[in-house]
């Protein structure tokens, strides 16, 4: 019976969604059992809904009518005379009354608006006023960064003058959230854990999703998710209301795409009151020095660690860690204390070249013209600005970048010293999030350091790429919030003209497999149906669900049946309870099965600390990067023996130097907690102390989650752990390569040495070309003849990070599903099926599926 139902809700659903194109509409009916939870339940408030609308249309139109012309609740707030005159001048204030009439009668309504128009910052203060928060549900805000998160929350706590605890933030791992909390600005990834926990989002009375022109991809993932939340809520009588911000117009991927929301949601431009920002392009092409030119111009957009260093070294040997920089922002501001809205006096670039050069930088090239009219093309130094400054005026550099702490980051908001220019060299953050007062010079590289993954095999690179054109716009706008600006574009127009036009959304650029487990775990079963904003590739979710399968966390599908069928199958499967398990371990799946099988032989705290360590990025400190003068050169080399030093002792002796890299990270970890995890032992040691930090509060979070899945687990953290036995490693190893199983590696032997580029290399299963071990690698001297590793990260090579070794005969009872059992007569060499890719190895029953027992933690 309940199947029948099940089929006629499923027929009106493909009556209904005949513009959803015809693929969904006929899986739909072929496969009508396989209906995720989250479809079906929309199905049935269609259903609902054409009953009201043929019932009482007319009559419900009026009530509706009735209540919008209520007058608006007004919950006054008491905002400090400067506060209010202040934001009297944002161009959102003029806008407030069409922006909270088209959120009362609309589910959905998307903002755009430039950035410093206000939108963060004073949206939640108008649903506020408007009553939003004070009928029990609360107002959420999502950010796709944590300083964003963090910083909005205190600037908006401040402007309304409010009790504390009444705005707060949740990131990850720490947040001000009270009981009294009405508006909450979090992480993206924060508020998809709480669908995970509660679908409609009961709290919510409204959820903004801001800064949706970054395209992250919880962001995209949110957008997909509310799209249908809103209106279950709607139809349920819990009313809810869902904000899209975004800093640029291109918000067709969101209003216009018919499977997001059937009526497109209407759209409400901020004209902002943007100064005029004079952009001159560079008139050599190209610029190869364009870290000798940003001196020059001393405004500049960077990229990354080594360039931002001789940068900053030049711009008055500031010594600050500045890391991932992608751009540099020059804020003067020495009169700050003064009122923002007086003009700031001017100052010359040419004043700059009293600055000390490196040698060497002084050869320029001789220039190329060319003459295009998009903006002067200018000799940069030839500055239009007639005034002097005087060059004597100190300068005062702060770096801002997202992994920089909190107290650092908020620096940029106060007064620099009396006297001093303020000059801000951050990344992407300050391209759209974070609005800092006061810029009026921006120098732009127009390169952009992003992270990229290959699709087929999963090995990441960094590579330096130009930036579109919607970002170049963005940089250039920081510098007239406050009067008239200038943008140095090192580049010309012509390179200009030839970039992409907007940024592509991040999720098609990398794996998906988290997403997709968390997407199961939420019963969307057929993924490839859910409505991205831009859906990834086929290809990307197939891989990602073959992932899943392997780990255990989704069913296999079945083996026979026609190749569509089988096809379509491979999307839509299950999850299964170990899957469950995995889903609520906030890290990603091959981590999360680790920790799924870590309660052997004592191991969960290890296993715990090992898969928080991978999960932070870079926990040791970078002393390869060029240091300047001599003196310096010295002392970073020390540090680096030091930090060498160190990292040979956390590998340990004996069995744990088998457990490579992640013994290393278990070492570093408990040794910095044996010493209280003090900055100074961080320090000296070459440990990063804010990831150290890191580690510690997701050790925290992760023993809980582990304590939620298995009630009897009993793990506690235990800060000063003992290093493990000798048997506690071997089981590690084991634990390691049940999760990481894919990403396993075999070193090619001598007698197999055909060409002298395998020399000590490894070879995959899907590379065509060997990988290595890097030298900073426990096992670099090693050189198991198995390894598991975390990544392949490819710089002059393709090197393993996080190395692990493992024992040949693991593979086949561990990894039957990698394994290519040939005939006990046949040789196993090749070791990798060239055909399958996968492990070959003779059949041998014994060693499959032995004493080894998955999982260890007992669901249901
Ligand atoms: O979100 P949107 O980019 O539209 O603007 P916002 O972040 O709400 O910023 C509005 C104004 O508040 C800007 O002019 C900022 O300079 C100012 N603001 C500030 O003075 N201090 C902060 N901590 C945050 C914003
Ligand atoms: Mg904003």
């Amino acid at each position: 019976d309940d199947k029948d139902e099940e089929r006629s809700e499923k027929s009106e659903t493909s009556e209904e969604d005949d513009d959803e194109g015809s693929d969904s509409s006929e899986e739909e009916e072929e496969n009508p059992t396989e209906e995720p939870q989250l479809l079906r339940e929309e199905a049935k408030q269609k259903e609902t809904d054409v009953e009201e609308e043929k019932n009482d249309k007319d009559v419900k139109e009026e009530m509706h009518k009735k209540e919008d012309c209520k007058p608006a609740v007004f919950i006054p707030v008491d905002r400090l005379p400067e506060i209010q005159e202040a934001r009297l001048r944002l161009p959102i204030l003029a806008e407030e009354q069409v922006i909270m009439e088209a959120v009362r009668e609309k589910e959905c309504v998307v903002l755009c608006g430039e950035t410093g128009s206000g939108k963060t910052t004073q949206v939640p203060q108008f649903l506020y006023e408007a009553g939003y928060a004070s009928s029990g549900g609360i107002i959420g805000v999502t950010e796709p960064r944590r300083v964003a998160a963090i910083s909005m929350s205190h600037r908006v706590a401040t402007e309304m003058n409010l009790p504390s605890g009444v705005v707060s933030y949740q990131i990850r791992y720490e947040g001000n959230v009270t009981e009294n909390t009405k508006i909450k600005f979090m992480t993206d990834g924060v508020l998809l854990k709480e669908i995970q926990k509660d679908f409609l989002l009961q709290k919510y009375s409204v959820v903004i999703i801001d800064e949706a022109h970054e395209r992250s991809v919880y962001t995209d993932i949110l957008i997909g998710l509310l799209s249908r939340i809103v209106p279950l809520r709607n139809k349920k009588g819990l009313p809810m209301k869902l904000i899209i911000m975004s800093a640029t117009l291109r918000v067709e991927d969101f209003t216009e795409n018919k499977r997001l929301f059937r009526t497109p949601p209407p759209v409400i431009k901020v004209e902002a009151r943007q100064f005029a920002v004079t952009v001159h392009f560079n008139k050599r092409t190209p610029v190869d020095n364009y870290t000798g030119e940003a001196f020059r111009g001393i405004l500049v957009f960077l990229t990354g660690q080594a360039e931002v260093h001789s940068v900053c070294r030049r711009l008055r040997k500031c010594s600050l860690n500045v890391q991932n920089i992608q751009f540099l922002i020059f804020l003067k501001c020495p009169y700050y204390s003064q009122s923002l809205s007086q003009s700031l006096p001017r100052i010359n670039l040419d004043s700059y070249s009293a600055l000390p050069v490196d040698e060497g930088d002084e050869d320029r090239q001789a220039g190329i013209d060319d003459n295009d009219n998009e903006g002067s093309d200018l000799e940069l130094g030839d500055h239009p600005d007639k005034e002097k400054a005087d060059p004597s005026i100190p300068l005062y550099v702060l770096p801002l970048y997202s992994l920089l702490a909190p107290e650092q980051q908020a620096k940029v908001f106060s007064p620099p010293p009396t006297g001093a220019r303020l000059c801000v060299v951050a990344t992407n953050v300050a391209e759209t999030s974070l609005t800092i007062p006061g810029i009026k010079y921006v120098v732009d590289c127009g390169r952009v350091k992003k992270r990229f993954y290959d699709r087929v095999t999963g090995v990441s690179s960094f590579k330096v790429t130009w930036i579109s054109q919607a970002s170049a716009n963005q940089r250039a706008g920081r510098a007239g919030r406050t009067e008239p600006g200038h943008c140095y574009r090192l580049y010309s127009s012509a390179v200009f003209g030839d970039f992409s036009l907007f940024s592509e959304a991040e999720i098609t650029r990398r794996p998906v497999d988290d997403l997709v487990l968390q997407m199961k775990d939420l019963n969307i079963e057929k993924v490839v149906n859910f409505p991205f904003p831009t859906p990834p590739s086929s290809e990307v979710l197939i891989s990602a669900e073959q992932l899943l399968i392997s780990l255990g966390a989704l069913e296999e599908p079945p083996r026979r049946g026609r190749l569509g069928e089988m096809e379509r199958a491979r999307l839509s499967c299950p999850i299964t309870p170990l899957g469950r398990a995995m889903a609520a371990f906030p890290v990603a799946p091959r981590y999360a099965k680790m920790l799924a099988l870590g309660r052997q032989q004592g191991c969960m705290p290890y296993i715990i600390t090992i898969v928080a360590a991978m999960t932070v990025r870079e926990i040791f400190e970078d002393y390869d990067r060029p240091a300047g003068s001599e003196e310096e050169n010295t002392k970073m080399a020390g540090k680096k023996a030091r930090c060498v030093q160190m990292r040979r002792l956390w590998a340990g002796q004996g069995q744990s130097v088998q457990l490579g890299d992640l013994m290393v990270l278990l070492g570093a970890v408990g040794a910095c907690e044996f010493a209280g995890c003090t900055h100074q032992f961080c320090e000296e040691n070459g440990l990063r102390y804010k990831a150290m930090l890191e580690i510690r509060r997701l050790r925290g979070q992760l023993t809980n989650a582990v304590n939620a899945v298995c009630s009897d687990a009993g793990v506690y953290v235990d800060n000063k752990m003992a290093p493990p036995t000798a048997s506690q490693v071997l089981c590690l190893r084991q634990i390691v390569l049940a999760g990481l199983g894919d990403h396993i590696a075999r070193r090619v032997q001598a007698e197999e040495l055909l060409d002298p580029k395998w020399r000590n290399g490894y070879k995959t299963p899907l590379l065509d070309d060997p990988v290595f071990i890097h030298p900073s690698s426990a096992l670099h001297k090693t050189l198991p003849e198995f390894v598991v590793y975390q990544e392949i990260m490819e710089t002059t090579k393709m090197y393993m990070r996080g190395v692990c070794a493992v024992q040949a005969e693991w593979i086949p009872k561990l990894l039957p599903q990698y394994c290519h059992f040939s005939a006990p007569e046949e040789s196993p060499a090749p070791w990798f099926c060239p055909l399958s890719g996968r492990v070959k190895c003779h059949q041998q029953s014994t060693f499959y599926r032995v004493s080894w027992k998955l999982p260890a933690i007992e669901m249901d």
